[in-house]
């Protein structure tokens, strides 16, 4: 075994300490080596409409089949299965039922209080369809978008799937944004109906989201939003418009059990989820059904090893693409049975996460690098008092996992005897992109591995040109694939400059810019190196600096803002805000104080800043562009090395580090 420590670019260790999955999970995988790993993804390569063509078929049920597989006349906009039909909600739970499974339990629930509830894949039915009904009676009609500002509860599954089921687009805000975030979002994606609870718990505290939702509608939403459904979860006295609101248990409450599925076209819209990007404003992805359902699907039975016994647990909230592909879509498609929680570990309960796994006797567990880092942080004892017997494979996503937490993962927690799946996706994708297939590939810690079958993907300088191993560069997919996001909502112009159209073309072909950086080594392992773009992330959560800056001017003592990301050991990265001020301003304590909680009002508790920094003066060049490279090494206290010639004025450097 050999360590190599070189640090790469973003800090990482270089790795090259090989973990193959134990013979046993092997022999039992569904991908039992690399080899076979290797003929799938040759197979893919060699003919990829058959690829796809041979999993649409046998992995989803269609109501009517399809005769193209991918339509690529209108490139970067594929069409994926266009002529065929089919309903998501029926892929995942009318067809189970139909096979049998109507009494396996598909959803385990676990409240914070305490509370818990599961369902069987026939009474998630009956939920999904007196929901949908529900939704119906009010007025949601096919095309029509639903927003679902909720707190992870199984109402919220039940909503996504009813809109599924009755042909309505879902947009699901995750339940930390603000109600400035909710009206943007509200008001971008045109949504007439919202669903909400009257709050929700997150670390010992209560969330007001119908509160939330007031505002936004104040704010500006009340012109679009006609009705407002309300789960009634921590039963707190709530401001109800009577003309407008509607309680959720009311609503359904004489509810048919019975809702026929829409027949909807592989192209129909299923969700918009809005993510952050390189400007100022997020953008809505776009996901469609057919191509969604068979790469959620897929991936999820791949990455996952999935049998008919597992019970598997995805942490993330359903706000977020992770929650949406596995916890909701991936794993009931496959009639898996699913956990959700509703809480996060917390002071008080530090072994929050092991008392589920202990109680529930999970087999698989999917988290991000930053909670196994405050794990790690507040020592193995907390996990080391539960048993965790059960786990059979651990998975990570979001955000590079540092080698340290890697091996802390195997061993504390896998008791070294679990494979790790590190899962490289997005937004964007739709699905897992790059990752070990369990059984068959050996793991190095750090490192994502391979693109899974049907994905190519390579790395490339800034013209488009592929680079030796190794050398770091741009993360491009050189083909669609059918997860892939179908358009930005509201901007398809965006969608195809900053996704397809990022490099100079070769040879007519568009690639897909992931906007990622990376390597691969000289074994073909692929490592991350972070965004390259103007996206930072913390604590897993993807936020855009100009967001934040958007926020921070919109102060008035704000003149001008630039955000850059701080590297920091559990968060991953922490946001960092340098401003300068209007001219009638002090710098205090009390106005940076005040700033923070101004852009936790405008986004949300997930983007305030660590620190803000007053100064006069942000450093610039002549044509007036902020030199964030200098803010970023000041910022995490380092030199600030490379060319500063191009700086307007260089007394600003010492203006700045007085100030920082
Ligand atoms: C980052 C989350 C390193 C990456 C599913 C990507 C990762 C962004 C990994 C997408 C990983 C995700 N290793 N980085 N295993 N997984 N990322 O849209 O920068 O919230 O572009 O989707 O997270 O974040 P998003």
């Amino acid at each position: 075994m050999t360590l190599n420590k070189k640090n790469s670019i973003n800090n990482i260790l270089e790795e090259s300490r090989i973990f193959p999955p134990s013979k046993e999970f092997s022999k039992n995988a569904l991908i039992k080596d690399f080899k076979e790993l290797i003929k799938l993804k040759e197979a893919a390569k060699k003919d990829s409409n058959k690829f796809w063509d041979d999993y649409a078929k046998s992995e989803i049920d269609w109501f009517e089949p399809y005769q193209t597989v991918l339509d690529d006349k209108n490139a970067p906009f594929f069409k994926w299965f266009p002529e065929g039909k089919l309903n998501i909600s029926y892929n995942c739970i009318d067809r189970h039922i139909k096979n049998g499974l109507s009494d396996k339990t598909a959803l385990i629930w676990q409240g914070e209080p305490g509370d818990d509830k599961t369902f069987t894949y026939s009474e998630l039915l009956e939920e999904v369809c007196k929901t949908a009904n529900g939704l119906k009676s009010i007025g949601v009609k096919k095309g029509d978008l639903v927003c679902i500002y909720m707190p992870m509860i199984p109402e919220a599954m039940f909503a996504m799937l009813a809109c599924a089921r009755i042909g309505a687009q879902h947009s699901v805000v995750f339940g930390g944004f603000s109600s400035e975030s909710l009206k943007e979002r509200l008001i971008d994606g045109n949504a007439k109906f919202v669903i909400t609870a009257d709050g929700g718990y997150r670390k010992d505290k209560e969330i007001e989201l119908k509160n939330a939702v007031d505002l936004a509608l104040e704010a500006g939403a009340n012109e679009i939003v006609e009705k407002v459904i309300v789960v009634q979860r921590i039963k707190k006295e709530i401001y109800m418009d009577s003309s407008r609101d509607l309680w959720w248990h009311e609503l359904l409450q004489n509810q048919d059990k019975w809702c026929e599925p829409e027949i909807m076209n592989s192209e129909d819209r299923l969700f918009v989820l809005y993510t952050s990007g390189s400007t100022g404003k997020p953008k809505g992805v776009v996901h469609t059904t057919a191509g969604y359902n068979l790469w959620s699907h897929l991936t999820f039975k791949w990455v996952f090893d999935i049998k008919k016994d597992d019970i598997y647990w995805c942490t993330a909230d359903v706000g977020w693409i992770t929650g949406h592909s596995y916890i909701v879509y991936g794993p009931l498609s496959n009639g898996a049975t699913t956990l959700m929680y509703e809480g996060v570990p917390r002071a008080s309960n530090l072994g929050a996460f092991w008392e589920v796994i202990q109680k529930y006797k999970v087999t698989i567990f999917y988290t991000a690098p930053t909670a196994i880092r405050s794990f790690m942080k507040s020592g193995r004892e907390i996990p080391d008092k539960y048993d965790l017997s059960s786990l059979r494979l651990l998975g990570t996503v979001g955000e590079p996992i540092n080698p340290e937490a890697w091996i802390w993962y195997k061993n504390v927690i896998g008791k070294d005897k679990c494979p790790i799946v590190d899962t490289w996706w997005q937004t964007e994708t739709g699905g897992i992109m790059v990752s070990p297939l369990p059984g068959a590939v050996n793991a190095k810690p750090g490192s994502a591995t391979f693109s899974l079958p049907g994905i190519e993907v390579s790395i490339v300088n800034k013209d488009g040109e592929e680079v030796n191993s190794n050398e770091g560069g741009y993360l491009i997919v050189k083909k669609p694939w059918p997860g892939m996001m179908r358009t930005i909502h509201g901007d398809p112009d965006r969608f195809k400059k900053s996704y397809w159209e990022f490099f100079p073309m070769k040879d007519k072909k568009y690639v897909y810019f992931a906007g990622d950086g990376a390597r691969i080594d000289s074994d073909g392992y692929l490592w991350i190196m972070g965004r390259v773009d103007d996206v930072i992330s913390v604590s897993g959560h993807r936020l855009g600096t100009m967001e934040i800056e958007s926020a921070l001017v919109s102060h008035e003592s704000v003149a001008e803002a630039a955000v850059v990301g701080r590297k920091d050991s559990i968060k991953g990265e922490s946001i960092v805000a340098f401003v300068s001020l209007e001219k009638n301003f002090q710098k205090s304590l009390n106005l940076i104080n005040e700033l923070k909680q101004h852009v936790v009002n405008e986004i949300g508790i997930i983007a305030k800043p660590e620190k803000i920094i007053i100064s006069d003066a942000l450093p610039k060049t002549r044509s007036g562009k902020i030199m964030r490279r200098i803010l970023r090494s000041l910022a995490s206290g380092q030199k600030i090395s490379g060319d500063i010639s191009t700086l307007e004025d260089s007394s600003v450097l010492e203006k700045l580090k007085e100030d920082s």
